[in-house]
């Protein structure tokens, strides 16, 4: 879907919008075929560089218009991917400008009636909380937090301390280590991983 990344020439590219999301809409109109609405939601990280994804002009338009689309078609949620890591190079004033900021998120509320899952970023209950009483979003997902808490549900409820997950040992052959020998916080070891 972003426009400088993608330079087909057929239906499913080049500079118009409905061309280059015509794809996610085909195959989201038959899962709500097959699956039926309200069952069907859809993860989208509009500002997404991951792996060298150049940064899109364009994006505000196209999440737009996929959040209207998608919200026609009964799809149940839509999950919104914050970007966290500015570029090495990038001004600070750019960054914020490809952002999913909450003028952004208002946007694609007014858009799409369905639930709005937000994610990236969220470390802690409070975090969470003041998103949420933005009003803008309707769930918080947390990734990372659970890997180093994998009890991070209870953790988050009975206000006890999180573990911070150890970014060194992502995407690496290390096994379990890093991913799932952090122990519940109820076996009194919050604070030290086993082994
Ligand atoms: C080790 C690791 C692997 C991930 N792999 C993927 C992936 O394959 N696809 C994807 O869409 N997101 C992936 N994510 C991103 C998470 O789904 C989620 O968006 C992100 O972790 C949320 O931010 P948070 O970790 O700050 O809560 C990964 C995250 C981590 C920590």
């Amino acid at each position: 879907m972003n426009s400088v990344l993608n330079t087909r020439t057929d239906l499913y590219g080049g500079a118009s919008v409905e061309n280059r999301t015509r794809f996610l809409l085909e195959v989201v109109e038959a899962a709500v075929r097959e699956l039926g609405p309200g069952c069907v939601g859809v993860r989208l990280s509009p500002f997404g560089k991951f792996n060298g994804i150049p940064a899109d002009p364009r994006t505000e338009e196209t999440l737009l218009y996929v959040a209207e689309r998608l919200g026609r078609l009964g799809v149940a949620y839509l999950h919104l991917v914050n970007e966290l890591i500015p570029e090495a190079n990038m001004e600070v004033a750019e960054f914020k400008s490809q952002h999913l900021d909450h003028a952004l998120l208002a946007k694609v509320r007014a858009a799409f009636p369905g639930a709005i899952i937000w994610c990236g970023g969220f470390t802690d209950r409070k975090s969470a909380r003041d998103a949420l009483d933005t009003g803008l979003v309707d769930l918080i997902a947390f990734g990372s937090p659970y890997i180093a808490n994998p009890d991070l549900v209870e953790r988050l409820k009975h206000g006890w301390p999180l573990d911070e997950a150890d970014r060194s040992t992502y995407y690496t052959r290390c096994g379990e280590v890093g991913y799932t020998d952090f122990p519940a916080y109820s076996l009194g070891r919050a604070s030290r991983r086993v082994g």
